[in-house]
């Protein structure tokens, strides 16, 4: 009901906020020997310990709901139905090891396989993004007060590619063809129209997806683009992004309906709707055929 979905809010704005002191006291010299795949793709002690405390806090105030954390996660394990927490305690985490502060903890619960609540919270600037579903989504900053997302209320046309501010990260992945596609997109994107890019005006690798996803919503970003991430960096932006009047698409040709774990989005800040819809044909065309 509505006012579970409150508490459920407010629940994970606790939970989020002590995440982030963990952040802010932790010392992120201190990696698990488990670096993952290679060295770009690290955890820390402290992505761990605070997966613990969110899992065990969620867990005994509903134990009826499921829970999905990047640092728990099993090969195989599917989002299903029930209600199902999703959590990722340390989204960038390689900003977290280099003092970078664009890092946040990103908590969201799903029913039905779609998020109904988001939180993102960045302890180093003291941002704080939430949403729940059809609820409208909020920005809380440091100094405590409270703006709804998108930050311009009417946001500016969204005419065409060229001229947005794009949002595109690396992941840890540096080889075979998702790297060609991600090299290759951001080259095109940049290019100049002469020689067949689309000539954004930017792009911006700020290292945390799930952070991205609350810019877009914001409006301070027109788009993010990325293939490769998981479910738990973008769940909780994508509720917040949608109740910003966002949409995502996915980052794969002609699909308008990306499943949560899709693992490939595309995602348009608040605009008129054929406007996103030009924007994203205007992607998928740059990518070609594939
Ligand atoms: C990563 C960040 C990064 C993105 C990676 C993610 P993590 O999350 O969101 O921006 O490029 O694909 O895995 O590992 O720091 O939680």
């Amino acid at each position: 009901s509505e006012k579970t979905l409150v508490e459920i809010r407010d629940l994970l704005v606790d939970v989020a906020r002590k995440a982030g002191q963990m952040m802010l006291v932790a010392d992120p010299s201190v990696c698990t020997s488990d670096t993952k795949k290679n060295t770009s793709d690290r955890v820390t002690e402290t992505d761990k310990a605070i997966e613990k405390m969110v899992h065990s806090t969620l867990q005994s105030a509903y134990p009826n709901i499921d829970f999905l954390g990047e640092e728990t996660f099993k090969v195989g394990q599917k989002l299903c139905n029930n209600p199902t927490f999703v959590c990722d305690p340390i989204d960038g985490t390689l900003n977290f090891i280099h003092g970078f502060p664009n890092t946040a903890v990103s908590l969201a619960l799903t029913v039905a396989k779609k998020p109904v609540v988001g939180v993102v919270y960045n302890p180093f600037r003291g941002d704080l993004y939430t949403a729940i579903k059809n609820k409208g989504a909020h920005l809380t900053s440091a100094s405590g007060r409270t703006l709804q997302l998108p930050l311009r209320p009417t946001p500016a046309p969204l005419t065409s590619l060229n001229g947005c501010l794009v949002a595109l990260e690396w992941g840890s992945e540096r080889h075979g063809p998702n790297w060609n596609l991600r090299s290759s997109i951001s080259q095109t994107l940049l290019s100049s129209r002469a020689s067949g890019g689309a000539m954004v005006h930017s792009i911006r690798s700020s290292g945390s997806a799930a952070l991205d996803f609350c810019y877009v919503a914001a409006g301070q970003i027109d788009l993010f683009w990325e293939g490769g991430c998981w479910i738990w960096d973008v769940c909780a932006g994508w509720c917040i992004l949608e109740e910003a009047g966002g949409v995502v698409a996915s980052a794969n040709p002609r699909d308008w309906q990306p499943e949560l774990e899709g693992r490939c989005y595309l995602a348009v800040r608040g605009a008129r709707r054929e406007e996103q819809e030009k924007v994203v044909q205007e992607i998928w065309a740059l990518m070609g055929d594939r």
